[in-house]
């Protein structure tokens, strides 16, 4: 067990890690994993997403960044924040490919509760009869429970490739020496993945499903940021931001920060602080939707008015905040 995901996305990159050896990670993705993996001196390769195929992993993305050295490839299933979840083909072919580049998969399955659209989730370790696969998770998103820190990391190692290649005795090592969440909270794991209802999950699917379409129909109404799949298994929408149409704003960073500082308002740019290592993913935004909808529907409407405020073009016969200007 792990203190969260968090800490098994540190432990999956640390052993994992050779001297020399580089990962694969999804662009975009969770910041945590590069943030890790350069930690440990692992160089990381990107690999990209094909928007037209609902945004599957991009195949020959990852032919082309794998070498000799690649230890992994790490995938994020559902996706945070594209929010699609893969579909067993999908995960198949990932498999045979990861077996032919003779690299692992390391699959962070932390939204697998959270999933609300037609696509179930197929867990990755059903391929590792095909690939070793190192699978992650935590209680934090299907039972909103972040603040307890309890996560897992676990090695589906069918041909022992994983033992051989002293992966298990690292984990054990690492696990040794480092904290764990509260020990009454891991007593408790057993009985609340066996025994947690159905409707507590399709409830809070619903409550997330509610506000996935809430939030993607507020975003029609700003003109400035584009949506192009609506989350259907993760907390996040994903929003390209067209800065062309504001008067004085140049980059997501900066659309964030007057944001938060003129409106209260927070979301994370996808400007990624590592850019210097890396191609940057310029001008997108990451929005959290797992609040109600009273709260959701004022977080869009400040938002709006910040666009139309900032905006080039300002509205005629409107006031920045959507009402009809009164007269001078
Ligand atoms: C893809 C992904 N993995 C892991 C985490 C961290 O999970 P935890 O809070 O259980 O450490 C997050 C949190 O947002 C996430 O989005």
């Amino acid at each position: 067990m792990t203190v969260g995901c968090k800490q098994a996305i540190a432990l999956a990159v640390y052993i994992t890690a050779s001297p020399n050896s580089n990962i694969l990670l999804p662009k975009p993705g969770f910041p945590w994993d590069m943030v890790h993996a350069i930690y440990r001196n692992v160089e990381v390769r990107e690999y990209e997403f094909l928007r037209e195929k609902d945004y599957e992993i991009d195949f020959d993305s990852v032919r082309a960044a794998a070498d000799k050295n690649t230890s992994a490839i790490l995938i994020i299933n559902p996706h945070n924040p594209n929010g699609n979840t893969y579909s067993e083909a999908h995960l198949k072919k990932l498999a045979e490919l990861a077996r032919e580049l003779k690299i692992l998969v390391i699959a962070d399955e932390v939204f697998r509760w959270t999933v609300f659209g037609n696509n179930p989730h197929v867990p990755m370790a059903k391929f590792s009869s095909t690939v070793p696969v190192i699978s992650l998770g935590s209680l934090s998103k299907g039972w909103s429970v972040p603040g307890w820190r309890t996560g897992w990391i676990a090695l589906h190692d069918l041909d022992g490739v994983l033992k051989s290649h002293k992966i298990t005795t690292a984990l054990k090592q690492f696990l040794a020496i480092d904290s764990k969440p509260a020990t009454v909270i891991q007593a408790a794991v057993p009985t609340i993945l066996k025994d947690t209802p159905k409707a507590f999950f399709e409830r809070r699917q619903s409550f997330l499903r509610e506000k996935s379409d809430v939030a993607f129909a507020k975003l029609k109404g700003i003109p400035a940021l584009t949506c192009y799949h609506k989350t259907e298994a993760c907390t996040f929408l994903w929003t390209e931001l067209n800065l062309s149409m504001f008067a004085n704003i140049k980059s997501d960073e900066e659309f964030c920060e007057k944001l938060a500082s003129e409106e209260n308002l927070v979301l994370l740019p996808g400007f990624n602080p590592m850019s210097h290592y890396l191609s940057m993913i310029k001008n997108w935004a990451r929005h959290s939707i797992d609040m109600s909808v009273p709260e959701l529907e004022v977080a869009f409407d400040r938002l709006k008015s910040f666009c139309d405020r900032h905006s080039k073009a300002p509205l005629k016969g409107k006031a920045a905040n959507g009402l009809k200007q009164a007269k001078p």
